[in-house]
């Protein structure tokens, strides 16, 4: 039986290649909520989030529940209160499943929680996307269109809320596959901006931060199992036509035979957002068609649904 590397008593259920350790179940437990409460630390959260709303971005999947039972965890300490607010996006064979897992988490753990059809919001559905991008007749891809509708009814439905910020659940695979989709469109702006907090003084835009940022995927999924927490381990079935399915098997390819890339790639970016300053980024404006924060003219969300209403 190999002991854990940290207290040296107990089986190690839990192998973290980078460190060249392995934990326990408590010892991983503590090291891993440590490391949540030292990030909302880092972003000044302890005292700031005291009285407020949070809303947490969830999918039914394992790291927006596992954000959701950590920040449920910690809400009489920080003192707020949450909301879950999850999309439907109309994804059959997939929704309706991870829905489901969302109601019994926050039956189980009585948390308030919102489910916002984008059919009925913004007039269209992700399947029907992506029949209409089989047939070419958009040039769009399903997970394009899911991420920025899913971004837009989050920050809507929290505004009608009243929350005072949103926290999602990416963790740190997720922000190594966006700094490489970023480098790869080179689009420096982006690479530079985004990180565990986003924060932007204009009207209608809500606060977002990511208390899993530090957090590798694999280290997510132990957490959720040894938590005893359930999802159904079902994927979206577009996923596999987006860039970042590419590059996410890309880089585990990558992080098995060299352990500690991710890490690496994350502290670069880290050391990236230092120069934040001196990149120009555009500023934010109201969409002139709904008035919601955007750098565009018309925000991106507008723009889709009137190329889809030409169809
Ligand atoms: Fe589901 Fe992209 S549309 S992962
Ligand atoms: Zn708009």
């Amino acid at each position: 039986m190999v002991l854990c590397s940290l207290c040296g008593r107990e089986p190690a259920v839990a192998k973290l290649r980078y460190a060249g350790v392995v934990l326990c179940r408590e010892c991983f437990l503590r090291y891993f909520e440590e490391r949540v409460r030292r990030t909302l630390d880092s972003l000044g959260l302890t005292h700031e989030l005291s009285g407020k709303l949070v809303a947490v971005a969830t999918s039914g999947g394992k790291d927006s529940l596992n954000t959701l039972f950590l920040l449920n965890k910690l809400k009489e300490e920080y003192d707020y209160d949450i909301l879950a607010i999850l999309i439907d996006e109309g994804i059959s064979g997939y929704r309706e499943f991870k829905r489901k897992a969302l109601e019994a988490f926050c039956d189980k753990f009585k948390i308030s929680f919102k489910v916002v059809s984008m059919r009925d919001s913004l007039g269209y559905d992700i399947d029907t996307v992506a029949k209409l991008s089989y047939e070419g007749k958009i040039d769009l891809k399903p997970c394009s269109v899911c991420g920025v509708f899913r971004r837009y009814l989050v920050n809507l439905e929290a505004l009608k809320a009243g929350v005072d910020y949103i926290a999602t659940g990416h963790n740190l695979d997720d922000e190594v596959q966006t700094f490489i989709m970023n480098f790869i469109r080179g689009d420096l702006a982006s690479m530079v901006r985004e990180g565990p907090f986003l924060h932007e003084d204009f009207p209608g835009f809500i606060p977002r931060f990511k208390p899993l940022y530090y957090v590798p995927e694999k280290e997510s999924l132990i957490y959720f199992m040894l938590n005893g927490l359930e999802t159904p381990y079902v994927e979206c079935p577009y996923a596999p036509l987006s860039m970042r399915y590419y590059i996410r098997n890309l880089i585990n390819r990558i992080e098995y035979a060299s352990p500690g890339t991710k890490l690496r790639i994350l502290s670069l970016k880290e050391h990236l957002r230092t120069i934040k300053g001196k990149v120009p980024s555009p500023s934010l404006r109201k969409c002139e068609i709904c008035g919601m924060p955007t750098t565009r003219r018309v925000c991106r969300t507008c723009e889709i649904r009137m190329l889809l209403s030409r169809v």
